[in-house]
């Protein structure tokens, strides 16, 4: 039987009545842009993200939107740098380029795939303007000496937590270190909403109404636009799917977990070595929440162990098989292959297995048996 990489189904399908119920009244009442059922889903979020009353939670369309309106809102001079890795999803860099800023790339710890704070200093000059560290693959990056170094510098952090949603660092939970912290509720995400949608964390008061007013193209009353935001607005119908599914993120991260441990086992009994196929670390201090199960494929396999598993119907994705710094978009910053090894080795060895929280143990069975019988032929 195959094992998809992922089945929405199993995780939508037992909380279609809960979900229906909670749309109706949206759609009786034809509130389809922000209103109540948004500001209750994000009272909801607040508290799941452990706010005080001072910081926000702002439903948005996407989180790549929740990134460009942090960055709009920290209105940063054009030309300025702001650094982030170079082996992430591409609206990370992608929005800083939108936001007329240059991108600044550091690389990352082999360990976690997450920007490493020890490469960070060298990387900061007159013209750092900000950072944004991500919290790849459910796992947050070390935002202990990030956040050290950011503000001896006086510099804005923006967490990507757009993977790791409820992961934790030294017992803080993602959108509590940086200034402003975006959140994607894309369906692949560990709480995923029915479309695309996203969440804004602020923890800068200061720019709280300003985010927002720019959530709604700066509009402070009606026709009148203090700043020129964009149409950054979550849909009210998203809302409501994402109230539902909220009440269940805890129970699925532990699922997930306990998922993460079951392979952990497996590699084990059919004698996997880490010298073959290095399993994902949760690094000291970190409470991983496993949005992926990344593997790396040793000995220069990875290509070879994927077509395996294709054939053999397992599921299974390469997440990322092209560094940013060498996205032909980016060319005009004048980086070339080798200026960051750490993040270009990730991309030939990296390989995401199923991890989703209705799998079962027969299906990680399976699939730790098809990674087998390839090292065994
Ligand atoms: C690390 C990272 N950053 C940003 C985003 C952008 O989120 P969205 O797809 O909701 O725009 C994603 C989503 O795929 C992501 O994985």
């Amino acid at each position: 039987m195959p094992v998809p990489l992922l089945d929405l189904t199993r995780e939508n399908q037992p909380l279609l009545a809960e979900i229906q119920a909670a749309m109706q009244p949206v759609i009786e009442g034809s509130q389809f842009i922000l209103g109540k059922v948004v500001s209750d889903f994000e009272q909801s979020a607040a508290e799941y993200f452990e706010l005080s009353p001072d910081d926000l939670a702002l439903g948005v369309s996407s989180g790549t939107d929740a990134q460009l309106l942090a960055l709009m809102a920290l209105e940063i001079d054009a030309g300025k740098e702001f650094i982030c890795p170079p082996y992430t999803f591409f609206s990370t860099a992608g929005v800083i380029a939108r936001a007329g800023l240059k991108v600044k790339f550091v690389d990352i710890e082999p360990e976690t795939y997450n920007l490493d704070p020890s490469k960070l200093e060298d990387a900061i000059s007159e013209e750092t303007a900000g950072i944004m560290p991500v919290h790849l693959y459910g796992q947050l990056a070390d935002m202990t000496s990030i956040m050290e170094i950011a503000n001896r510098h006086d510099l804005p952090v923006i967490e990507d937590a757009c993977q790791s949603m409820g992961a934790r660092h030294k017992n803080i939970v993602s959108g509590n270190f940086g200034d402003f912290t975006s959140i994607s509720f894309f369906p692949t995400k560990n709480l995923g909403a029915f479309g695309d949608a996203g969440m804004l964390i602020s923890k800068r008061p200061d720019l709280r109404e300003k985010a927002i007013r720019m959530r709604v193209h700066g509009m402070k009353d009606r026709y009148e636009h203090l700043e020129v935001g964009g149409n950054f607005r979550i849909d009210a119908l998203q809302a409501a799917i994402l109230s539902v599914k909220l009440k269940y993120l805890p129970e699925w991260h532990e699922m997930r977990r306990k998922n993460a441990s079951y392979y952990a086992k497996n590699f084990a009994d059919l004698k996997i070595e880490q010298n073959q196929l290095e399993q994902p670390i949760e690094k000291k201090d970190n409470w991983h929440i496993y949005n992926q199960y990344v593997v790396r494929v040793k000995e220069g396999k990875r290509d070879a162990l994927k077509a395996h598993l294709d054939a053999a119907g397992i599921g299974n994705m390469i997440y990322y098989p092209t560094p940013l710094h060498t996205q032909p978009c980016f060319q005009y910053l004048g980086y070339k292959a080798g200026d960051f090894p750490v993040a270009e080795h990730a991309c030939t060895e990296v390989l995401a297995l199923p991890i989703h929280p209705f799998i079962t143990q027969d299906e990680i069975r399976q699939v730790c048996e098809a990674i087998s019988s390839f090292y065994k032929v």
